[in-house]
């Protein structure tokens, strides 16, 4: 019997029209725009403003373009995965929510909590149900709204998140593209340098949790920047030998753009040159589960039917991990 692989055949964004700049945050904060750019890479992100206005609203864009772009309707959606640590509420899942709004009324979902793995997690799940053939049309979404729980007095985080969406299609490909290994990781010790406080059932909120500005991302830079160099770097280069890969068969390296020293360190382990390094963190900095499907979606015209991507994210919980995949169509 042929086996089935997981392809990406098609993929989608939306990011908000107002620009964060760095300009902007030095009159919010006490930073300066040479400071974030030498040390992020960041030169604008994009905020999601207008009341009313959630991560699922984004999703939604994103969406109907990539049905669009492929001409094929929400019925035909079996199943939506959502990456995301900014659901719209707490329960029912963002993914609900989703397929309500979308008229996917044949689907069913739900959200993956892996901070900024979420969009790699929520990928391999999903590849899962079409490699054992039940499945035949899932979306996989990765999306923040970062600015809903950023601190915009808190100089070491307010400088790097952004809020976008991104979503691909999984569909079974009997060729060899498609998802071909995944590496994925965790470990739960490093919650204490990168979590929420409040609003969990360990600290529902309150007026001190709120008073405390406990309800925003809380973040020890440097030992989860310490920790994200090595374990990238690691994972990326360990799925490159298990499938004796060498630096030029790799067409594209896809990585979490949460600082572009992270992911060059990533890049020069992996030994690729720059022309092979997706990078859009400049306009959009860190959107947590966004950023891959992001960076796919710039990138879609220059990728070619075959080429090798290898996808890898680190990010809270700690979660990490890397994917091996040959991408499946020419746009
Ligand atoms: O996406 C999921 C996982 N997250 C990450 O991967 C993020 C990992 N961490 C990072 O990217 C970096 O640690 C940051 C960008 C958050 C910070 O950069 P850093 O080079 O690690 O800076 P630092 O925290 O070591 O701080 C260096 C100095 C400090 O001043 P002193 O103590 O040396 O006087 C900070 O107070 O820079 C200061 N600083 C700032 N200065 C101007 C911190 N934030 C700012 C700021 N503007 N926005």
């Amino acid at each position: 019997m042929t086996k089935i692989r997981a392809a990406i055949t098609a993929v989608n964004g939306y990011v908000p029209d107002y620009i964060l700049t760095n300009k902007e945050l030095e009159k919010l904060v006490d930073t300066t725009e040479d400071w974030i750019l030498t040390r992020t890479g960041i030169e604008e992100r994009r905020i999601l403003k207008g009341e009313g206005k959630a991560t699922s609203d984004m999703c939604v864009e994103a969406i109907n373009k990539l049905l669009e772009k492929r001409g094929i309707s929400a019925m035909e959606i079996d199943m939506l995965i959502v990456g995301t640590v900014t659901p719209d509420m707490v329960f029912p899942s963002t993914a609900n929510i989703i397929c309500d709004k979308i008229g996917a009324k044949n689907a069913w979902g739900y959200d993956v909590s892996a901070a900024c793995s979420g969009f790699i997690y929520s990928l391999v799940t999903a590849s899962k149900f079409i490699e054992t053939g039940t499945h035949k049309k899932i979306l996989v979404v990765g999306a923040d709204k970062m600015s809903s729980i950023i601190d915009y007095q808190d100089r070491s985080t307010c400088i790097i998140f952004g809020d976008g969406a991104g979503v691909v299609l999984l569909e079974p490909s009997t060729d060899e593209n498609g998802i071909v290994d995944s590496i994925l990781r965790s470990d739960g010790s490093g919650r204490n340098y990168l979590h929420q406080k409040a609003g969990g059932s360990l600290k529902p909120a309150s007026h001190q949790t709120v008073d405390a500005r406990e309800h925003a991302v809380y973040q020890e830079g440097k030992t989860v920047y310490k920790f994200a160099v090595k374990n990238m770097a690691d994972v990326s280069a360990e799925i490159m030998e298990r499938n004796n890969l060498t630096s030029d068969d790799v067409a594209w390296l896809v990585a979490h753009q949460a600082n572009k020293r992270i992911i060059d360190a990533t890049a020069s382990r992996m030994g690729l040159g720059p022309e092979k390094v997706m990078l859009n963190i400049q306009r959009y900095g860190n959107t947590t589960a966004g950023t891959i499907p992001l960076c796919l979606w710039d990138y879609e015209k220059q990728l070619k039917k075959g080429d090798n991507l290898i996808i890898s994210a680190f990010g809270g919980g700690f979660t990490w991990g890397a994917i091996y995949l040959k991408w499946a169509y020419n746009s």
